[in-house]
């Protein structure tokens, strides 16, 4: 069996305060500090702790250079855990699930550090609602009491500011004044599937295809995208779209089309989307979820090993959330956002393999309900008439 290390990783030591035994043996009470490292692969969802001569047998290897495992020098006490865990690669069968992992990584051309924070800020099984609820962190009233002030809304320069002029409304101010998020969705009313084929249309759908090449496209959007590439998905989970069988889709742009995707699981859809949301079931029953999914090596292609490409990813994600907002609220239909969502879980809904491309946000629209049950931020009273 030949071995190497993974691709990407790094160690990070991390500190824990517990109780001092032997202090507490001598009659005092005294907190002792102690630091494991961790190391942190780009294609393990889990940091792992290793000991000295572990980090060390790491640095000692090549990524790309196999090496014989007696060749290896230091005991196999010491090599085999980090192989069971995935940090060695193998060229043999038995390894080859951590094996095609790393190699989906390394040939996904990700800058190492946005490789790590992609991969280990991911949520499996997270309730983020729930974990505000019992930390008393619901309200912006909350947030005062226990974090103290924030920094100031606004930052002012010294010196003095030139007022500038108002200009009037137009019809796109009083359409901008509309967008709020939607936190009470009307969980009985369906949109019609005219309303859902246009959303797409103006966000996702593209608008033209430039061919450069017999194998090279590129897609014009209502959107941008960094460097032109568009490497977002949109893979749907519809709950109440006439015309449309709930259940699960993904959306081709050029054709404008739905196609069906298999369901890994009979749960109710509502809990689906809930698990997803993590938790967050004031956004569980829009009519249709977007859920917005990179495909990584296609911005990669360009920008490889790049410190920026990640960055340009999570904008072209945040410019299609605010295409939906504004597509939704001109036609009176309501929108949400969220980043908080159940990164792995999402990915199991869909069979997404969580490498090659991960989901980033969810957005979702449907009818606005009757009653503000969640609260919403509408200062200006332009959504909910003033009680
Ligand atoms: C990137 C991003 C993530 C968000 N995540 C959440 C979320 O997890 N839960 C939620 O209720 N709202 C979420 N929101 C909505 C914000 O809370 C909302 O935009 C903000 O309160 C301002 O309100 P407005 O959109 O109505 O102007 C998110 C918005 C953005 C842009």
């Amino acid at each position: 069996m030949k071995l190497r290390r993974c691709t990407t990783v790094m160690f990070e030591p991390r500190e824990e305060v517990g109780i001092d035994f032997n202090a507490m043996l001598a009659g005092r009470t005294e907190l002792s500090t102690t630091i494991t490292w961790f190391a942190l692969a780009a294609h393990l969802e889990q940091a792992v702790p290793v000991s000295a001569a572990q980090r060390e047998l790491l640095g000692s290897l090549g990524a790309r250079d196999w090496t014989e495992a007696g060749d290896i020098n230091c005991p196999p006490a010491d090599w085999q855990p980090l192989l069971e865990a995935g940090l060695l690669i193998a060229d043999d069968e038995q390894h080859a699930a951590h094996r095609l992992r790393d190699e989906g990584m390394r040939d996904g051309h990700w800058w190492p550090l946005a490789a790590l924070t992609h991969r280990h800020a991911r949520w499996s099984g997270v309730n983020s609602a729930a974990q505000m609820r019992d930390s008393n962190m619901v309200t912006a009233k909350d947030l005062r009491r226990q974090l103290g002030p924030p920094p100031p809304a606004v930052q002012v320069h010294p010196g003095t500011y030139q007022p500038l002029p108002v200009v009037e409304a137009t019809e796109y101010d009083r359409l901008l004044e509309r967008r709020t998020t939607c936190r009470n969705f009307d969980a009985a009313r369906s949109i019609g599937c005219a309303q859902l084929a246009q959303l797409l249309q103006r966000t996702v759908k593209a608008q033209a295809v430039v061919q450069v090449d017999a194998d090279t496209e590129f897609l014009k959007k209502n959107v941008p995208s960094g460097g032109g590439l568009h490497p977002t998905e949109t893979y749907l989970l519809v709950q109440r779209v006439d015309g449309l069988a709930p259940g699960l889709y993904h959306y081709h742009p050029v054709k404008h089309a739905l196609v069906a995707l298999p369901r890994q699981c009979e749960r109710p859809l509502q809990e689906v989307a809930d698990a997803m949301l993590s938790g967050q079931d004031w956004f569980a029953n829009a009519a249709a979820h977007l859920v917005l999914v990179p495909r990584f090596a296609r911005t990669n292609w360009k920008y490889r090993n790049h410190a920026k490409a990640y960055r340009a990813l999570l904008l072209d994600v945040g410019h299609i959330s605010q295409a939906v907002y504004m597509a939704a609220t001109e036609r009176g239909l309501a929108a949400f956002v969220t980043a908080a969502i159940n990164d792995v879980d999402t990915e199991a809904v869909f069979a997404l393999d969580g490498v090659t491309q991960s989901p980033i946000a969810i957005v979702g629209i449907g009818w606005r309900g009757d009653t503000l049950d969640t609260t919403e931020f509408d200062p200006n009273n332009v959504v909910w008439a003033q009680s």
